[in-house]
This record gives structure tokens, C-alpha cells and sequence, in this order.
């Protein structure tokens, strides 16, 4: 795309967030904006930023935070009785990605212990293992996206929380439909089945809590269960919340991570091969997936006083989004930026936000894609695209972007 100085930022944002080619492709618009509207106040109600030193210094910035738009209701033609009636379930179960200090400070605190980088490590094992019961089945084509990129993540966070193997697949599909919240351009019909879906993930958790408050077992769901029990660190609705989000934040990402990460690969052969002679190289290629086609492509806040980003002042309540896909391909910050290189050092990707919700997750999921690639190439000799002319197309989300489908070849 001619990055002019005649670019309509606007216009460039619409094509990302509702044309197809936008979303298949949004870098060449990500580029523009970044180039030519470092910040500026969409049509759509939002300013914008897609540099990566004005993502990071927003998302540390103390004078921004997480609030709800104002007056959602309206958008949709509601009132705010019907509102509140129909989305009741958002409001009540706000988890800590959705909250400010101190809230969000406790909530985090409380599980922060079970995410660290050296519980991480003492996983690794259990990733291992339920990598390879997994690839252990692989023959032929496989379609890598639900066979592994959807399932390991749900495997390794649901033994860690204690969802038996039966509930995990029934929860599956109704966390697809809740995360879709996190999309921007949502239809009264998105929001409605992401309610009911948090309805069912909510009966599902009540059960298991039960359970394990008649019969308390060695995993974060007992131990959670406790904290609740004790008084007054976590309530009743804060415990559903944070398992609900700790069960769904970590898939749909890491299922994008190993899929855009594996099809990063297998578009340069040349890096695959780099990886399938030096596997030292495993935690620079996992770094540079995030990088180079982040999971999480665009994160956001709001300005909680009145305050000014590169230049354009924002008013108390005024949202702004943070391009992370874009911040990541900042060639102030990474040099050539629009190539796959694995053996990049020096600043690390903004995949995982900045700031006080820095993805809690973060070892777990760098680990989880360190896993899979080391030993997809242990197992396999051959490793190549099946997809024939049929190029793997991207689901139509932008926040999260991961593939639909990804037909690989293993022998
Ligand atoms: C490649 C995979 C992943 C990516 C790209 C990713 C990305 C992110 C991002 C960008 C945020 C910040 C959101 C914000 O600023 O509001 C975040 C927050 C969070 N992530 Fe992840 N995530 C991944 C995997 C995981 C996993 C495996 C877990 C845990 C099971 C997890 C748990 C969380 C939690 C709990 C938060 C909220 C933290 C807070 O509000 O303080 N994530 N993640």
C-alpha cells in the first residue's frame, strides 16, 4: 500500500476492523497509520495508537485505566433497564483484566504465585507429556489448529485448575463464544450468546466447586475455593470470574501463538530448517512468532483524567486503543520489521500488553510454544504445508487473530 501523506487513518482503520483483506493482511494498514497518524481521534468513537513506545508508555501509565463505555445501551437501541436485564452476567462477573487497583491489585495477587516463571519451569514436564500424547497420534495431514493449537493449551490449563477431561470439551466452544466480547465491532446477536455461553462456563464452575469444597484436591481450583472460604479476599462472584478467566484467557491466544507461529515457519523454510539444526534457537523463535503475528493484536484503555498521547489531548472517559500487532512491527524498535528472523535479539514484542496487566500468563504460554515447536522437530523429519493453493485463512476477528484452519504434512 502508498503510504502517502493523503492516508485517511479513518479509512484505513475501517478496512482493518470490517474488510475482509483488512483482517486477512493488516499490516500494510497498520504501517500507514503508525507512519502518518502516530495518534489520532477515529470516527469510531476512539483515539488510536500504533507506535510502540506510545503503546507501552499508555499501558503503564497510571492515569489510564479499565472502564466501560459509556451508555453501551444506546449503541444497540436498548434502554438500560433491557440492558442491564440481558448482560446482567458482564457486569456482576468482572474479572481482574477488566478492573483498576485496588481490586484488580488483590484479585491478581491471589494467583499471581501459580503463574510465575519457575512454576512455569516445574510444568514444563506436564507440557511435555501432554505434547507428546498428543503428536503421538500425528500421521499425515493433520489440521494442526484444532488438533494441537487448541487442544494443548486447554490440556495444560485445565490440569492446572482441575477441569476434568469431559468438561473441557464441552467448555470449549461456549469459551469461543465469551471471548468474542473482546472484539469491537460485536452484534446485539455476539452479545447475546456470550452471555448464555457465560451462563453454562458459570454452571459448569459451580459444579466443580462444589465438588471441591466437599472434597478438597491438590489443584488452583481447591485452592481458590479456600481463599473464598477464608473471608474476605475473594467473593463469590470474584471466584467464578477469575476461573473463568484463567480457563479462557489462556487459549484462544496460545492456540494463535502455535498456529500463526508454525505457519510463520512454514512460509520460510529457511528459519524452520535454522530452528531443526539449533534448537538453542527454540526461545528466539517463539519471541519472534509473537512478534512478527501477534496473538493479540490490539489492546486498549481508558483515560481516567485528563491527559495528553503524542500530542492530542483526551478527555476523562475517552477510550484508546493500542495497536499491539502494529507496535510490534515498529522499525524504531526492530530493525526490518516486516521479516521472519528467529535469531533477533534485544527488545521483546509487545504480544503480551505492558504495564499492571502484563499477561499473568506469559512463562506459561512462551514455554507451551517452546514445547510444541522443539518437539514437533524431534518428532518429525518432514514438516511442510498441506494447504495446496488454498492459502490458510484467518478467522474473522481482529483483536484475536489466529487461523481457521492449518493442514499440515508430518512424516
Ligand atoms: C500467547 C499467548 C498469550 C497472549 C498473546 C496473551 C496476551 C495477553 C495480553 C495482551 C494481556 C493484557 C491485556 C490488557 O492489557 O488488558 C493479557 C492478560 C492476561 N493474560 Fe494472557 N496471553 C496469552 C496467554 C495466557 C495464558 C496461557 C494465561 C493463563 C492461563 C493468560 C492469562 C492472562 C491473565 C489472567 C491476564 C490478565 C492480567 C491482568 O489483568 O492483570 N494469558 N494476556
Amino acid at each position: 500500500m502508498a503510504t502517502t501523506h493523503s492516508v485517511d487513518p479513518d479509512a484505513l482503520l475501517a478496512e482493518l476492523l470490517l474488510t475482509e483483506e483488512g483482517k486477512a493482511d493488516p499490516y500494510p494498514r497498520y504501517e500507514a497509520i503508525r507512519e502518518h497518524a502516530p495518534a489520532f481521534r477515529s470516527g469510531l468513537g476512539f483515539v488510536v495508537v500504533g507506535r510502540f513506545d506510545d503503546c507501552q508508555s499508555v499501558l503503564r501509565d497510571g492515569r489510564f485505566g479499565k472502564g466501560e463505555p459509556a451508555a453501551p445501551w444506546l449503541q444497540f437501541g436498548l434502554t438500560e433497564e433491557e440492558w442491564d436485564d440481558r448482560y446482567a452476567f458482564f457486569r456482576r462477573r468482572r474479572s481482574m483484566l477488566g478492573l483498576n487497583p485496588p481490586d484488580h491489585t488483590r484479585l491478581r495477587g491471589l494467583v499471581a504465585k501459580a503463574f510465575t516463571p519457575k512454576t512455569a519451569e516445574r510444568l514444563r514436564p506436564d507440557i511435555v507429556r501432554l505434547t507428546e500424547e498428543i503428536i503421538d497420534r500425528f500421521d499425515g495431514v493433520v489440521d494442526v489448529i484444532p488438533e494441537l493449537a487448541l487442544t494443548l493449551p486447554i490440556a495444560v490449563i485445565g490440569e492446572m485448575l482441575g477441569v476434568p477431561e469431559a468438561d473441557r470439551a464441552a467448555l470449549q466452544p461456549l469459551v469461543r463464544d465469551t471471548v468474542a466480547t473482546l472484539e469491537l465491532n460485536l452484534s446485539l446477536e455476539q452479545l447475546d450468546a456470550a452471555a448464555r455461553a457465560g451462563e453454562g462456563i458459570t454452571a459448569v464452575f459451580e459444579g466443580l466447586i462444589a465438588e471441591r469444597r466437599a472434597r478438597p484436591t491438590d489443584d488452583l481450583l481447591s485452592e481458590l475455593v479456600h481463599v473464598e472460604e477464608q473471608g474476605d479476599r475473594l467473593n463469590h462472584d470474584e471466584l467464578i470470574a477469575t476461573i473463568i478467566l484463567l480457563f479462557a484467557a489462556g487459549f484462544e491466544t496460545t492456540t494463535n501463538l502455535i498456529g500463526n507461529g508454525l505457519l510463520a515457519l512454514l512460509d520460510h523454510p529457511d528459519q524452520l530448517q535454522l530452528l531443526r539444526n539449533d534448537r538453542s534457537l527454540v526461545k528466539g523463535a517463539v519471541e519472534e512468532a509473537l512478534r512478527y503475528d501477534s496473538p493479540v493484536q490490539l489492546d486498549g484503555r481508558s483515560a481516567m483524567e485528563a491527559v495528553e498521547v503524542h500530542g492530542l489531548a483526551l478527555a476523562p472517559g475517552d477510550p484508546i486503543i493500542t495497536m499491539l500487532g502494529s507496535a510490534n512491527r515498529d522499525p524504531r524498535k526492530f530493525s526490518d520489521p516486516d521479516r521472519f528472523d528467529i535469531t533477533r535479539t534485544g527488545q521483546q514484542p509487545m504480544s503480551f500488553g505492558a504495564g499492571i496487566h502484563f499477561c499473568l500468563g506469559a512463562p506459561l504460554a512462551r514455554a507451551e510454544g517452546q514445547v510444541v515447536f522443539e518437539h514437533l522437530l524431534d518428532r518429525f523429519a518432514v514438516i511442510e504445508p498441506a494447504w495446496g493453493d488454498d492459502r490458510p485463512a484467518y478467522r474473522s476477528s481482529l483483536v484475536l487473530r489466529g487461523l481457521e484452519a492449518l493442514p499440515v504434512r508430518f512424516a
